[in-house]
């Protein structure tokens, strides 16, 4: 059952059209990954998916509801949260206070809330009164993806979340994803590792040059040999 689906989308910037039709889905307790060569149009989509950019043409559903060129604030009400590729984080205020600004459209104490967080990175726990400018990349890291899960959302976009880490923050970057999914949060994805996120990921879609090239489960894109040596470095 899909808990989001993007349909023939169309998007880009000013008048260059980057999507061409693209198409997604998700379904409820998934982790999805978009592989694809810098420059195909993976963040241009989740950022059309998040209603950053508005698509030309194309529907966008989340969670039976048409979410289609509605505006980020809507679509995190409507239970889908984003974490950018970069800038995702306030550098000069402290680990809590970007938890705290997670929650701006919670209305409740959302202390129970930061707890839980604290219970899925254990590490932020004890930098909290730190401002996260002082962090390494991935606390940093971290940090942007609690605050992204302070507003409980139903579908999580991540935005390479483990660029420029080294290898073992990498892993645990992964793990951290896994555990989130587990707790009943479906992920889409976007990543350069992308040996190491179709291994955890139920499915995949090869994006290039604005268009779908491949989709099937993780472990079956890992096998495919054209996949392997056109989009997965041999
Ligand atoms: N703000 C922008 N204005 C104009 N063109 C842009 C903008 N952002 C991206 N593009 C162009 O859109 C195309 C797709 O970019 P996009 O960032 O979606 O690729 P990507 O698949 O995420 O690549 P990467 O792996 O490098 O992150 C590229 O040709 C890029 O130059
Ligand atoms: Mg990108």
């Amino acid at each position: 059952m899909a808990i989001l689906e993007a349909n023939n989308i169309k998007a880009g910037y000013g008048e260059t059209e980057i999507l061409h039709g693209v198409y997604i889905k998700v379904n409820k307790g998934e982790i999805v990954s978009i592989i694809g060569p810098n420059g195909a149009g993976k963040s241009t989509l989740i950022k059309t998916i998040f209603g950053i950019l508005k698509p030309t043409k194309g529907k966008i559903i989340l969670d039976d509801q048409d979410i289609t060129g509605l505006n980020p604030d809507k679509i995190v009400r409507a239970g889908m949260c984003y974490v950018p590729q970069t800038e995702n984080v306030f550098p000069s205020l402290t680990v809590e206070e970007n938890l705290e600004m997670g929650a701006f459209i919670r209305n409740d104490d959302c202390r129970d809330r930061i707890k839980e967080i604290y219970e899925i990175f254990p590490d932020l726990k004890q930098k909290r009164r730190q401002r996260v400018g002082k962090l390494s990349g991935g606390q940093s890291q971290m940090v942007a993806m609690g605050r992204a899960l302070m507003l409980d959302p139903k579908v999580l976009l991540l935005d390479e979340p483990s660029a420029s880490l080294a290898p073992n923050l990498v892993e645990m970057i992964f793990e951290k994803i896994v555990e989130i999914n587990k707790s009943g949060v479906a992920i889409l994805i976007v990543e350069q590792n992308a040996r190491v996120a179709l291994k955890l990921s139920d499915r995949g879609y090869i994006l290039a040059m604005g268009r779908n090239r491949f989709e099937d489960t993780g472990e079956a894109l890992l096998n495919n040999e054209e996949v392997g040596k056109l989009y997965l470095g041999g």
